[in-house]
């Protein structure tokens, strides 16, 4: 579904994404993770089309999209919700839910699947954006996001600044639309939470993809390795 070929990002004269190679299959779900400043909120927002891609190709579909417009990206099918949430906090949640609408994609999803999807958005549906909680505004992030049909749904640190019992409901959602079979990749900090919830894990050092694995055939050491370098050699190409 989507196929990413060598791809390099860079802010100015840093590579902070050096010769990705990604494919990802249609039903996958894919827990992206690495260190602070590894580079994976760069390769997403680079897949979404928010940031230029600077060489390698990028495929969606079977179409190259590696120069197209994030809002052809979102027609085709693929939406990001980005790290931070980027809600607008003076528009009430059934305004931020609506702009996911704006493009008009076929399917299923509409505000009445949104709400039922986010129960306890329900009763705050008038209220603005900058007076949710935290875990309110990423519910309405994810719906946003949802309202656009997207066949890959892409999320940036899902659960971050939650507490513990927001996030078991933010996730209890997402295992949903997992089980329903959208393609979903994520980025999260909790490890454990990550490979519970994704069929593959894919590592991410200093800009490159240090492992590539599914989840059920590798373990927490082999993955602590990776997150930290300590097996650069063996997994590192040369720059
Ligand atoms: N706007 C920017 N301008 C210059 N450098 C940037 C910019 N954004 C990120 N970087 C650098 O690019 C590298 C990758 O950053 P990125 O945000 O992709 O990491 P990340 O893996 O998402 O980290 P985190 O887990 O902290 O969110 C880092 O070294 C970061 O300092
Ligand atoms: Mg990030």
């Amino acid at each position: 579904m989507l196929s990413a070929k060598n791809l390099d990002v860079r802010y100015g004269q840093f590579r902070a994404v050096r010769g990705v190679s990604l494919e990802v299959k249609q039903g996958e779900t894919i827990a992206l993770i690495g260190a602070n400043g590894a580079g994976k909120s760069t390769l997403l927002r680079a897949i979404a089309g928010a940031l230029p891609i600077y060489s390698g190709e990028l495929s969606f579909k079977h179409k190259v999209i590696t120069h197209a417009a994030s809002c052809d990206r979102v027609k085709q099918g693929l939406s990001l919700v980005p790290e931070g949430r980027r809600l607008f906090t003076e528009m009430t949640i059934e305004e931020n839910l609506l702009l996911g609408k704006t493009i008009n994609r076929a399917g299923d999803w509409d505000l009445d699947r949104v709400f039922d999807t986010f129960p306890n958005l329900v009763k705050r549906r008038h209220a603005k954006a900058g007076s949710l909680s935290g875990g309110e505004q990423q519910a309405t992030a994810i719906g946003r996001a949802l309202m656009s049909n997207p066949e890959l749904l892409i999320l940036d640190e899902v659960s971050l600044g939650l507490s513990p019992l927001v996030v078991d409901q933010v996730y209890a959602s997402i295992e949903k639309l997992r089980d329903a079979g959208t393609t979903i990749i994520l980025v999260e900090q909790a490890l454990d939470r990550a490979i519970a919830f994704a069929k593959r894990a894919v590592c991410m050092l200093e800009g490159r993809i240090v492992l590539d694995k599914l989840t059920a055939d590798t373990n927490r050491h082999e993955i602590t390795e990776a997150y930290f370098g300590l097996q650069q050699s063996a997994t590192q190409e040369a720059s």
